[in-house]
């Protein structure tokens, strides 16, 4: 019972410092990104991840316990190095690398739920399965904007994440 209560607390920090690099990094890369539409899409991107935050924050703290301020510091300065990164890297490699997180994402929510489920946190559980269909929605996105990239064929093996 401890034990998965700590396993999942240690996944919702990290998840909860994950959330803010990932909302610094996707305002820097809609910021940085031309076509409208997909600025508009990246934008929302950022806006679920916020809203991610919020969610995991109040599952930590009806658990008794918070984000770790450390973590959180050391994110946000990752998420925001991300951002201004995507103003030079080019097009394509932010929009890869988000794909890969997000797949990660997925599988961490998910794990999070099993660990919720062993709890009998009927609740939780369902709030983090509906945040990995969102992440799943987010890694979708970003395998469909690099479909057919040019990179992707020379270099297929290398740059697949599943
Ligand atoms: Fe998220
Ligand atoms: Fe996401």
């Amino acid at each position: 019972m401890n034990f998965a209560k700590n396993k999942l607390i240690r996944i919702l920090q990290n998840a909860h410092a994950g959330e803010l690099a990932a909302a610094r990094a996707y305002n820097g890369h809609w910021k940085s990104v031309r076509d409208p539409k997909q600025k508009e899409e990246i934008r929302r991107i950022e806006l679920e991840e916020l809203d991610h935050r919020e969610r995991v924050r109040g599952w930590l703290s009806k658990l008794g316990s918070a984000p770790r301020p450390a973590r959180e510091k050391v994110f946000g300065a990752i998420g925001s190095a991300l951002g201004v990164l995507c103003h030079v890297s080019g097009w394509f490699l932010p929009m890869y690398f988000a794909g890969r997180l997000e797949s990660q994402n997925t599988e961490e929510y998910k794990e999070a739920a099993a660990y919720a489920k062993e709890l009998g946190l009927d609740e939780c559980v369902a709030d983090l399965l509906d945040m990995s269909a969102v992440e799943l929605e987010h890694e979708e996105y970003f395998r469909s904007v690099i479909a057919g990239h040019f990179l992707l064929r020379p270099a297929k093996v290398f740059f697949r994440w599943s």
